[in-house]
């Protein structure tokens, strides 16, 4: 069967990357989380001393950027792909608040931008690949055979990480929460470089009241239907 590239696009924490793991297991798809690129991309910024007073010090990490070295590999214990940073696994760094607080500025800025989707395109090169994040239908595969744009109200999706963070033992507190996604949702939609918007050939789909099973459901009667019209 031929295979065919998968852009799922959408506002932060509405559950994109649990539909694109479970559809690219089911179709024996890669999985790319594009947004875990850009938190490592923060992450460094943070570990290194990149980030002052909330200002991106960007002559040093447009110089680091080129010795930055981000990949995937899959955990054997989860079966799902661990982010890693210039080979360290980073998967659990990367999904604290404080790195939360700090990527939309970090994945404003242009110069990271051009190098991210240079690699994200590299890794799609052979199709057969889902991807996540907020401009893949848009910039990083404009002719993606299959688009999804996800959107859920900003209470719903703050109270799917809150869930998530507590899940994981870490500390969190909903309304700051609430606060950091509306805060995303805004600086997302109004960067300059490749804001997020929905392509004009992507299907659209509201998720606040589906379950997982449901939105599972869907996701393959989409892909269904482009593979096998
Ligand atoms: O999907 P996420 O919440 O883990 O993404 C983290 C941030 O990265 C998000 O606030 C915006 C940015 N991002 C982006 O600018 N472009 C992408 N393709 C993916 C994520």
């Amino acid at each position: 069967m031929k295979k065919i590239t998968i852009a799922i696009d959408g506002f932060s924490s509405c559950g994109k990357s649990t539909m694109a793991k479970s559809l690219a297991k089911e179709i024996g798809y890669i999985y790319i989380d594009s947004g875990a690129m850009y938190r490592a991309v923060t992450l460094y910024c943070i570990e290194n001393g990149l980030i002052e007073d909330g200002e991106i010090r960007t002559e040093i990490l447009k110089e680091d950027l080129k010795r930055i070295n981000i990949s995937f590999k899959i955990n054997a214990e989860t079966g799902q792909p661990d982010t890693y940073l210039n080979a360290e696994n980073v998967e659990n760094k990367i999904r604290t608040m404080l790195v939360s607080s700090m990527v939309s500025q970090v994945s404003a800025l242009d110069f990271v931008r051009s190098a991210m989707v240079e690699q994200q395109q590299k890794m799609g090169k052979e199709k057969g690949i889902v991807m996540d994040g907020r401009d893949i239908g848009t910039t990083v595969f404009p002719d993606a055979e299959l688009k999804i744009f996800v959107t859920a109200s900003a209470e719903v999706r703050a109270q799917r990480r809150f869930d998530e963070l507590k899940s994981k033992g870490q500390e969190a507190s909903y309304d700051e929460i609430l606060h950091n996604v509306k805060q995303r949702d805004y600086l997302d939609q109004n960067r300059e470089v490749s804001p997020l918007r929905q392509a004009s050939d992507a299907i659209l789909l509201d998720n606040s009241t589906l379950t997982i099973e449901e939105q599972k459901a869907w996701l393959i009667n989409q892909f269904n239907r482009v593979v096998n019209p």
